[in-house]
């Protein structure tokens, strides 16, 4: 029981934040509803960060209807590698990367081949909304299939890592990257396995991970150690960041990053809704940043220009501990 008690008033301390917490205080709050489909809806964000000048993915198609999915085989022949995705989903369901073909099969990520029935079947549910947020009818994106950084080699397995950052009001507060494992099928969520590590805002260095409920210092399939690892393009990546409050009219969000190895840093998706596991990544919690960016807004020193703001955010964010 002492345990218990002394456990929660440490979690105060370093300011973690519950659900019900993170809903009430700041989704609720700072997140207007009438924003919600910018960032529920991938192909507007990705409208949207075009507009803004901001790097995305390359859209290679849209299917909405059942009868554009049997053209699909021609339309992307030019194509070796890529990603499909319902627009509405979330915590990497129903996506499928494709790595390479092999004849008339296509090659997933975990390189297990799938025929062509196969796929079709696959976006044939992804229509229907199997894999989309309220099971509503959706659409599906075809886009460029990232070529992650070498960096990321040693710790990544077959797929590609992603960056997280949360926003408050335009103050990027918390970083992290996800590493694909084995379990996670060449995506970087959490909830299909992957790690989430924590990153050091002032300098981008990586901290210890979390894998499920175990905190890690090495990647579990790989070995090699996730710690101290230099995220390339980070000033870049926060400022990008900043500017997606602009973009989504969020004050609370989350934006995830990839880096491709030849085109840079590329944003993958936005979150109205972001998990909280990135306090555990950085053993820090969100808390006394998010109080500190609202004494600002309070004082009324909240800055417009992003730069400022990751400035701001360089000097006050370190991962303690
Ligand atoms: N264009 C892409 N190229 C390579 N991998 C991708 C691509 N898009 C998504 N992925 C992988 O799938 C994961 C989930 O994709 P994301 O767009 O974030 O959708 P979700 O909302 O389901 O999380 C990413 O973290 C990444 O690992
Ligand atoms: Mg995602």
């Amino acid at each position: 029981m002492y345990g218990l008690f002394r456990t929660a008033r440490r979690l105060r301390e370093i300011g973690l934040i519950g659900i019900g917490e993170r809903n009430a205080s700041y989704v609720l709050r700072y997140n207007p509803r009438k924003f919600y489909p910018r960032v529920d809806d991938k192909l507007l964000t990705k409208q949207l960060a075009i507009a803004a000048g901001l790097p995305v993915p390359e859209l290679y198609a849209v299917v909405r209807e059942e009868h554009q999915i049997a053209d699909l085989h021609d339309k992307l022949a030019p194509h070796d590698q890529f990603v499909v995705k319902p627009a509405h989903g979330s915590g990497g369901d129903g996506i499928l990367v494709i790595s390479g073909r092999r004849g008339d099969k296509y090659r997933r990520s975990n390189s297990l081949l799938m025929s062509r029935g196969e796929f079709e079947h696959h976006l044939s549910n992804g229509l229907s909304g199997l894999f989309s947020l309220g099971g509503q009818p959706d659409h599906l994106l075809i886009e460029y299939c990232v070529q992650f950084d070498p960096i990321f080699d040693q710790v990544s397995y077959r797929g590609v890592p992603d960056v997280r950052i949360i926003v408050f009001l335009g103050y990027p507060v918390m970083a992290m990257i996800r590493l694909p494992t084995r379990m996670s099928d060449g995506k970087a969520n959490l909830h299909q396995g992957a790690i989430g590590v924590g990153i050091d805002i002032p300098t981008g260095l990586t901290r210890r991970g979390v894998w499920g409920t175990e905190i890690i210092r090495e990647h579990p399939d790989t070995e090699h150690s996730i710690v101290g690892l230099q995220i390339p393009h980070w000033p870049e990546l926060l400022q990008m960041a900043a500017r997606c409050y602009e973009l989504s009219g969020l004050g609370y969000v989350g934006v995830d990053f990839v880096l491709d190895r030849n085109l840079g840093p590329m944003i993958l998706e936005l979150n109205a809704r972001p998990g909280l596991a990135i306090q555990i990544a950085n053993g820090n919690g969100l808390g006394h940043r998010l109080a500190k960016v609202e004494a600002l807004a309070e004082a009324g020193g909240l800055s417009t220009d992003p730069d400022e703001r990751v400035d701001f955010s360089r000097r006050n964010f370190p991962t303690l501990g």
